[in-house]
């Protein structure tokens, strides 16, 4: 069973948390009998959107639906030659970037429609902090970024975009964004080309991501870059305490 309790989490919110990725045979039953040992007030569920008996059994349960995730694969990665627009210029990031970065990532995740923030029992404010701490320990921590890539404006970071490996063949795209005065300008669309070229150069075949199914914009330019959808994923939360 992929289950584990969320230290980080815990530390956030306040509350005994743990997430499962259900992936194929494990019963809801077990995941809630584990829950009960372990204490666990707070349950983020994530499972195949194909499992749809699964998500009604949640349902029963008292789970609600927080996010529907879609996932989309790059398997024959070409670069697109495009170059930046006028008065931009990019970098690769590091662990001096860190506190820029969670400055950044605090103005383009504010109020973000992920499964924290659709969540009315979570404070916001917390909820804007996962990613703004998410992005800052990326550029330090390499468990969580191989790389990351900032665009820039007058030497200031305006938009970042960083990259994992996932095994010897595959690489994913995890955490990126514009920050809003800069957007509709093509600077993503320039940072997803640099990941392209990330995994060419690390000899990988192909290269993932995913956001939430609301965020059509991200998934427009992931079409044009070749990238087509592979999956999707319900998350649900479970509060123990109601
Ligand atoms: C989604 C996001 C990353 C897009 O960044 P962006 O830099 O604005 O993206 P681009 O400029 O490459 O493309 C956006 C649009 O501008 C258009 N565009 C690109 N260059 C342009 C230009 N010079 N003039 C006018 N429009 C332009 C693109 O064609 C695209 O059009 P579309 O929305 O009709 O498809 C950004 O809005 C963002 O950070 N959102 C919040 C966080 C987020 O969603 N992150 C992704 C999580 S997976």
């Amino acid at each position: 069973m992929n289950i584990s309790l969320s230290e980080l989490d815990k530390k956030r919110f306040g509350v005994v948390t743990a997430k499962i990725s259900f992936e194929g045979d494990e019963s809801l039953a077990d995941v809630l009998t584990w829950c009960a040992e372990k204490k666990v007030e707070f349950l983020i569920a994530r499972s195949p959107t194909a499992n749809i008996h699964l998500a009604q059994d949640m349902e029963k349960k008292g789970f609600i639906l927080t996010d529907t995730l879609v996932c989309y694969v790059n398997a024959a990665i070409k670069v697109t030659a495009r170059p930046l627009p006028a008065g931009f210029e990019w970098r690769v990031g590091g662990a001096g970037d860190a506190e820029v970065a969670d400055r950044l990532a605090a103005q383009i995740f504010k109020g973000y429609g992920g499964h924290y923030h659709a969540d009315a029992r979570l404070e916001q404010a917390d909820c804007d902090l996962v990613y703004s701490s998410w992005m800052a320990s990326s550029c330090t921590d390499k468990n969580l970024a191989d790389a990351v890539f900032f665009v820039t404006h007058e030497s200031m970071p305006v938009g970042f975009l960083t990259v994992k490996k996932k095994n010897d063949s595959s690489g994913d795209i995890v955490l990126n964004g514009i920050h809003p005065d800069f957007q509709n300008r093509g600077l993503y669309f320039y940072l997803v080309n640099l990941a392209k070229q990330w995994a060419i150069d690390q000899n990988l075949a192909q290269l993932t991501v995913s956001t939430q199914v609301t965020n059509t914009g991200v998934q427009r330019i992931w079409c044009r870059q070749g990238f087509e959808p592979s999956g999707s994923f319900y998350t649900f939360h479970k509060w123990f305490n109601q």
